[in-house]
């Protein structure tokens, strides 16, 4: 039989299981998800369990991060197959909010940060790292965790969130998750069940296509030479490539020419309707 999960679907509810952990001493931390849960939320999972007694998941697929064109209606949902693989990595609560409960009528405040949003991710996605950065404030005040897991799959977001947790002083260590990928190199995502069997099997090709420009940035080649022969060879593959770029790891300020210190090569492109988005790190080699 199927391990039976604790859940939750209210702020009250959440805070008071919470409540009852600490006042026994018990650490707590947070796994923010939307669902439809692949080896990669487990990870973070994993990662959640070094750095605390207690783990919570949330499973939120939230309206105000999709732009108006987007899939949130046919975003992927099975609530049942993500709380028995919660269950099976030792969750030991989830937190499900109903929308109303996230937003209820007269909601009415945003969390902007224009500098970190605006290019990358942010440019072709308006609004939607506003829409990030709100529910995972209210998700963090909502559940009070000591620790914060986030994936380098997002590498954008995961800096958004930094940034909002530290302007805010919200009292959280946000620790972060590396990318977990299929043997061929894709990055795990929700998302990757919208290719067809013939764009599945291009896929990969962004990440293979990132790192090769990683190995050359190594190798002291510029950032605007290595970018442009990533774009032209996803191009050749099919890919409609959204951008492809070389970016300071803690600001993800622009570089250019050949690499001084660590860089992160990120990439997002579209397989016919679908978007994949990945990144690898780099540094320039001792020579
Ligand atoms: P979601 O896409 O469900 O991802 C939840 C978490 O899993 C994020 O921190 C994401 O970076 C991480 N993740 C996804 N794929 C991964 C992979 N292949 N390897 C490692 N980590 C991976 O990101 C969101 O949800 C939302 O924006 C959220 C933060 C929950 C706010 O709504």
């Amino acid at each position: 039989m199927a391990a039976s999960i604790a859940t939750v679907r209210t702020v009250k509810e959440l805070r008071a299981e919470v409540a009852k952990w600490r006042k026994a001493g018990e650490t707590v931390a947070l796994v923010p998800t939307m669902g439809a849960l692949h080896a990669g939320h487990l990870s973070l999972i994993g990662i959640a369990k070094n750095h605390a007694t207690r783990i919570v998941a949330s499973i939120f697929v939230n309206p105000a991060q999709f732009g108006p064109k987007e899939d949130f209606k046919r975003y992927p949902r099975d609530e049942a197959g993500d709380l028995a693989k919660l269950a099976q990595a030792g969750v030991d609560l989830v937190y499900i909010p109903h929308t109303a409960e996230m937003y209820p009528r007269g909601f009415a405040t945003k969390v902007t940060l224009p500098s970190l949003t605006e290019d990358l991710c942010g440019a072709a996605r308006p609004n939607h790292f506003e829409g990030v950065a709100t529910v995972v404030t209210k998700l963090l005040l909502q559940c009070a965790p000591d620790v914060a897991v986030f994936g380098e799959k997002d590498y954008q977001q995961l800096l958004v969130i930094k940034q909002v947790v530290h302007d805010l002083n919200i009292p959280v260590q946000i620790v972060p998750g590396s990318i977990v990928r299929e043997e061929d190199g894709l990055a795990l995502s929700s998302r990757n069940g919208y290719l067809s069997a013939a764009e599945r099997k291009t896929a990969p090709i962004l990440h293979q296509v990132l790192s090769e420009a990683a190995a050359a940035l190594a190798n002291g080649e510029g950032c605007d030479a290595v970018t442009s022969a990533g774009r032209f060879k996803l191009e050749g593959k099919g890919f409609r490539v959204d951008y492809v770029a070389v970016r300071d790891p803690e600001t993800l300020a622009p570089l250019f020419g050949p690499i001084k210190g660590p860089a992160r090569v990120m990439g997002a492109a579209y397989l016919g309707t679908t978007r994949l988005i990945d990144n690898v790190p780099t540094a320039p080699k001792n020579r």
